[in-house]
């Protein structure tokens, strides 16, 4: 059995919807796929996407990113309640949001959001020259809706992540956002040096790329290796005794730069038994 990680999938682009199509159909029957957030905020094309993942692989772990919980204008909902409509989806489709015991290896999805400057010490935030503090670029302002009374997004997801039971084997931990501000500035060893996309110059992605909070819980979890997405960088690195590992497919745009690669082999290898 393998464990395979990837992210992002953001598969209301047709390259990328085919990208997903195109996954074997027979080399992954008894191997385990993470998929770490931003599948589609579309509950349709969520549903199939889920379906096709599932039929291509053994067993599908998924965490909600920030994408798969946007809120368009014709909607109704807001973003709490889609997020419940999806983890019902999720246990429909026997897709595993859980703690999860495999043959030598457990899997821990962690449940969370980023953290902006202003709202949490926790936040990765790194101040930089003439950045754009109200964030105007990011549709997040305006696509997820959040009426849960005082406690933010964040404080919400990350009381949703529940103890996991005690298993054998090391512990493999993923989440959509970064735990980490260092890895917001790391490069794989093979990746080439991403180039700045102009029309996000004065973007700061740190405002909204994650929180510490969820690196002090899967340090408690005991995590190995800790799958995340959100930022379409591709990275491997190892901290302090865990390997953080990110796989994008990110958009078609971000691989032509260079900015995302590696999707050519399709998902990530994390584990092996
Ligand atoms: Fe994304
Ligand atoms: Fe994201």
């Amino acid at each position: 059995m393998r464990v395979f990680a990837i992210s992002d999938l953001h598969i209301d682009y047709k390259e990328n919807h085919r990208w997903v199509q195109r996954l074997s159909n027979c080399d992954f029957t008894n191997d385990v796929v993470i998929v770490a957030g931003d599948i589609t905020d579309r509950a349709v094309s969520m549903r199939d996407t889920l379906c096709e993942l599932k039929q291509k692989f053994a067993r599908v772990f998924f965490v909600p990113g920030n994408h798969d919980l946007w809120v368009r204008p014709n909607e109704r909902c807001d973003s709490l309640e889609k997020f419940h409509a999806l983890m019902a989806l999720c246990n429909v489709l026997d897709i595993e949001t859980s703690w999860a015991q495999l043959p030598g290896v457990q899997i821990v999805p962690l449940l969370s959001w980023y953290e902006k400057p202003e709202e949490s010490t926790d936040s990765l935030y790194v101040p930089q020259e003439g950045e754009d503090t109200a964030l105007h670029m990011w549709a997040d302002n305006r696509l997820i809706r959040w009426t849960e009374g005082e406690r933010s997004i964040a404080r919400y997801m990350l009381a949703q992540n529940t103890a996991p039971v005690q298993g054998d084997g090391p512990v493999i931990t993923f989440s959509h956002f970064l735990p980490r501000r260092e890895l917001i500035f790391g490069r794989s060893h093979s990746a080439p040096r991403p180039r700045p996309l102009t029309s996000a110059s004065n973007f700061n992605f740190s405002r909204v790329a994650g929180t510490r909070a969820l690196d002090r819980l899967l340090r408690k979890l005991g995590s190995s290796i800790h799958i995340y997405g959100h930022q379409h960088r591709n990275r491997c690195r190892e901290i302090e005794g865990v390997t953080y590992v990110s796989h994008c497919l990110g958009y078609q745009r971000e691989r032509q730069l260079g900015v995302v690669c590696g999707m050519d082999e399709g998902p990530r290898l994390v584990w092996e038994t």
